[in-house]
């Protein structure tokens, strides 16, 4: 037993896939860019060891202290090789540049928020938690959700349920918050919650299995666009190329279509760039049965082509 029960909840999703995605060995510098509870930077760090690097970002304190704490349980932990930031991922050049390295051979992220921050009932990332509904990863930067849809105007909310969510009864759940706004504001995720459950339609019982909760939609909608995390993915895209070796691997968790898409997208595009997973790896039936989240999860991975030179780098 490695501590990881006193300090994460988080299942790594894909474990073993995105292992093999990133082409690991000793000597090998790897960037995670979402350490999370940190399952997939202490499994990295051990196949790179010992002459190789993890460098690892993450915009919650939090998960920095939490993964500090796995390492200074864990056996081989003094010797992990492996360097924590606070930082967003599309600052990973800042991170490199304090590691004192230039290029790497990869690059993962896991994208979204991990269990440990859904059971965090302080952050207001879990429906039923009576604490504000802030939804930031980093407590530091930024306005929290309930303080952005105590400003916007419904059509705005709307919009961004609609556009990040993909959630059909936007229109309504827009309404209802900026109806209710007017005597009482919406202030913790448990209000939130109610007034989506208010609005969403309840599913016929023969498809009640598959359903999902009926705020799911809206709270993934403000938590994007609270973290701007389109944003963060769009411009890490634009220039992680550029600091790979030749034949290093870049791979991507998204849980959502509208990430999925521009990774798709960004892999096609970009000089320099094969892709290797012309369909996304998704979890096992096996792996659903144990670890629900992964239902959503799409790896895709591309490699920096070897005859590329240095063309990308300004
Ligand atoms: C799904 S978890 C990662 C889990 C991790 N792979 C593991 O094995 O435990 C996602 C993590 O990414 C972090 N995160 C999300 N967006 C980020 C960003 N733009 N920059 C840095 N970290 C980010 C979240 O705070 C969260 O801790």
């Amino acid at each position: 037993m490695d501590g990881e029960a006193q300090t994460t909840v988080h299942i790594p999703v894909l474990f073993d896939e995105c292992l093999d995605a990133l082409n690991l060995a000793p000597g090998k510098i790897i960037v995670d860019g979402t350490l999370g509870g940190g399952g997939h930077s202490i499994a990295i760090a051990r196949r790179v060891a010992p002459n190789g690097l993890t460098i690892s970002t993450d915009r919650d304190p939090a998960a920095l202290d939490r993964v500090d704490r796995r390492v200074e349980a864990l056996e081989d932990g003094a010797t992990l090789p492996l360097k924590t930031y606070f930082a967003n991922y599309c600052d990973f050049d800042a991170a490199l540049e304090r590691a004192g390295v230039d290029r790497v051979d990869g690059f993962l992220l896991d994208l979204g928020l991990s269990s440990d921050q859904l059971a965090d009932r302080e952050r207001g990332f879990s429906f039923d938690s009576d604490g504000d509904l802030d939804l930031r990863f980093d407590p530091t930067e930024g306005v929290p959700a309930f303080e952005m849809i105590a400003r916007w105007s419904a059509e705005k909310i709307a919009d961004v349920i609609y556009q990040y969510g993909e959630e059909r009864q936007s229109r309504r759940i827009a309404r209802a918050i900026f109806e209710r706004r007017r005597t009482n504001p919406v202030r913790s995720a448990r209000d939130l919650a109610e007034i989506c459950r208010r609005c969403v339609p309840t599913p016929p019982p023969w498809a009640q299995k598959k359903t999902i909760d009926p705020a799911t939609r809206t709270f993934q909608a403000l938590r994007i666009a609270v973290n701007d995390e389109l944003g963060s993915l769009e411009r890490f895209l634009s220039k992680c190329v550029d600091y790979l070796n030749p034949g290093g691997r870049v791979a991507i968790i998204s849980f959502h279509s509208l990430e999925d898409r521009i990774v798709k997208n960004a892999f096609r595009d970009l000089e320099g760039l094969t892709v290797l997973t012309k369909k996304p790896i998704v979890a096992t039936d096996e792996e659903i049965e144990r670890n629900p989240r992964s239902r959503s999860a799409k790896l895709r991975v591309a490699e920096k082509k070897t005859d590329d030179g240095d063309r990308n780098r300004g």
